[in-house]
């Protein structure tokens, strides 16, 4: 005991406390989604919890320890002299707006979704072997669904696609694209509605993550959009597509070289295939050093990304930061790709790579 500095102990305390408290916040938060408790503060507010609670239809008392919550943690400002709550524009843009490219909600619905992961994780740790992504159940693909809406809704077809060589205008005529690991499908169906005369493959191996991309395919009302298990149909072997897209899959896939390689085969000769995978260092020294949000990356690959990449017994595990820049330009060279640019496209959560044979 006598070793123990009493400032840093309070100091480590405090911290501790408040991730305890952000534990609590992520359960808390998805029911303020849920139950439109964020938005109706937006819309209502400032307001008192009477007042929220009757606006939503919901019991005032649980509204008000909520809105007590939120406040302290910080989510909700509190006005004393009007004794009112209400959301900022900032909390609003990041917890209630999904068109702004700050919303972060989809992060909470992720990381509730594995808590129960827990129980078999306890074992993963003893054994090596870890969850596939349909083990988290069906909410964990809802929030990575949520998480990477922005870009892939609002900025793949306006601003990433024209940085591939004639790809805008190769697709408006009619090309075949195959988007590997398409969760909810917001990419592909952003693509589909741009470029009617082009045919889109949405392939994903969680049936959670097809489920989500059927239900967002029937309502974008399309049909030039297919979706399909690759342990059902694998990808074809022959230069099929113009262009093959994988958002944020190459990092927690099981066997990424194995899955290069197929995306090399299919690739037409001319073909081109953009890669969104996470930025990082190479190194986890410099990511402990200078990535600002590293401790956010490293949990999320303990409980998804890693863990789906250690679902097999040989699987290569290369976790959410582990796909670096140049570790991405030897595997695809391994693969047989000659051309690695990374693209000048801004984004605070990942790389893009554009690859050719
Ligand atoms: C992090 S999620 C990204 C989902 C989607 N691209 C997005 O940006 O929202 C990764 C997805 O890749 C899928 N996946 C992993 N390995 C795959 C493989 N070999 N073939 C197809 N899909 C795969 C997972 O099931 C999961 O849905």
């Amino acid at each position: 005991m006598s070793d123990i500095n009493q400032k840093k102990l309070e100091g480590f305390v405090k911290q501790t406390g408040g991730m305890v408290a952000a534990g609590f916040n992520c359960a808390i938060s998805v029911l303020g989604d849920r139950l439109g408790l964020f938005k109706g503060l937006w819309d209502h507010g400032p307001c008192t919890s009477e007042q929220l609670a009757q606006a939503l239809s919901l019991h005032e008392r649980w509204v008000r320890e909520w809105l007590y919550h939120q406040t302290c943690i910080g989510q909700v400002d509190f006005s004393d002299e009007a004794a009112m709550f209400s959301l900022s524009p900032e909390a609003h843009a990041v917890l209630v707006d999904q068109s702004h490219p700050a919303f972060l909600m989809g992060g909470y619905d992720s990381a509730l979704a594995v808590f129960p992961a827990v129980e078999k994780l306890e074992q993963s740790f003893r054994s090596g072997i870890g969850m596939s992504y349909d083990d988290h159940g069906p909410n964990c693909a809802c929030g990575i669904e949520r998480m990477g809406a922005f870009t892939n809704q609002y900025q793949l077809v306006p601003e990433l696609l024209p940085l591939v060589p004639g790809m805008t205008e190769r697709l408006t005529a009619g090309g075949v694209v195959a988007d590997v690991g398409c969760g909810g499908a917001i990419s592909t169906i952003a693509m589909a509605q741009a470029f009617p005369n082009s045919q889109f493959i949405g392939y994903d191996t969680s049936e959670n993550a097809l489920d989500r991309a059927r239900a967002n395919v029937a309502e974008a009302r399309l049909t030039n959009i297919r979706l399909v298990n690759p342990f059902e149909e694998a990808m074809p072997s022959a230069d099929t597509f113009d262009l093959v897209t994988t958002f944020d899959v190459i990092h927690d896939t099981p066997y990424p070289d194995a899955l290069i390689a197929d995306i090399h085969a299919c690739l037409k000769q001319d073909g081109y295939w953009l890669c969104e995978d996470i930025r990082g260092f190479e190194s986890f020294q410099e990511n402990l050093r200078n990535h600002p949000i590293a401790g956010l990356l490293y949990g999320f690959s303990v409980m998804v990304c890693m863990n789906s990449g250690m679902s097999t017994a040989d699987g290569a595990g290369l976790g959410t930061l582990g796909f670096t820049h140049d570790l991405a330009k030897e595997m695809t060279a391994a693969a047989g790709f000659t051309g690695f640019l990374q693209l000048p496209f801004e984004n605070t959560m990942n790389n893009y790579y554009l690859l050719s044979k």
